[in-house]
């Protein structure tokens, strides 16, 4: 990761105490999404993940997980020349889906992706803000491989790792700008 995206994770992703419920200290984005070079900074380290060590792109598409995933995944994606694919959840998606449902802390969440969205082989890039139990991660990889693509790595903004969201995603390749 440079140093000017690190940089600007010190400096604009900034500690709310008590946000949503006492004793949860929220780490709020918005300052970085409102500074342009901050924020380009921190999307060229996402796309890092679909890059080679030659600098190679070797990614098909990215795909980005509603609703706080698209805001990096969708200019991830533009960074790498590849196509942007938003997983959805249940209901917003208007063509024939995909859709897996996955164990919440209370109840049940499901997650849907057009089944035409990625092709058979393709290689994809998973950018969202945040990994926190996995659930999310390890959704959106059967929904690529429902498609007959390949998840072959991960970026997000913050691991939680407190939480269990590596093990849960097993030896998918992931990349946390960071961590907690
Ligand atoms: C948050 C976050 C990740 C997910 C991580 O999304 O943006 O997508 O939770 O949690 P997990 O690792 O435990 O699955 P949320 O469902 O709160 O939706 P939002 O982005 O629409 O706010």
């Amino acid at each position: 990761m440079s140093e000017e995206a690190r940089e600007a994770l010190a400096r604009l992703v900034v500690d709310v105490p008590d946000f949503p419920e006492p004793g949860i200290v929220f780490k709020d984005i918005t300052p970085l999404l409102a500074d342009p070079s901050g924020f380009a900074a921190v999307v060229a380290a996402l796309a890092a993940g679909g890059r080679d060590a030659d600098g190679v792109v070797v990614v098909d598409k990215v795909v980005g997980m509603e609703a706080r995933g698209f805001i990096f995944a969708a200019p991830v994606a533009l960074a790498l020349g590849v196509g942007f694919v938003p997983v959805r959840k249940a209901g917003k998606l208007p063509r024939a889906t995909h859709g897996v449902s996955y164990a919440l802390e209370y109840g049940e969440a499901t997650l849907e992706l057009h089944e035409d969205a990625i092709g058979a082989g393709d290689r994809v890039l998973v950018i969202d803000d945040v990994l926190a139990t996995g659930g999310t991660v390890a959704a959106t990889v059967q929904l690529i491989e429902r498609c007959g693509g390949v998840a072959t790595a991960a970026a997000m903004l913050l691991e939680l790792s407190f939480l269990p969201g590596r093990a849960t995603i097993g030896d998918l390749p992931l990349t946390a700008l960071m961590v907690v």
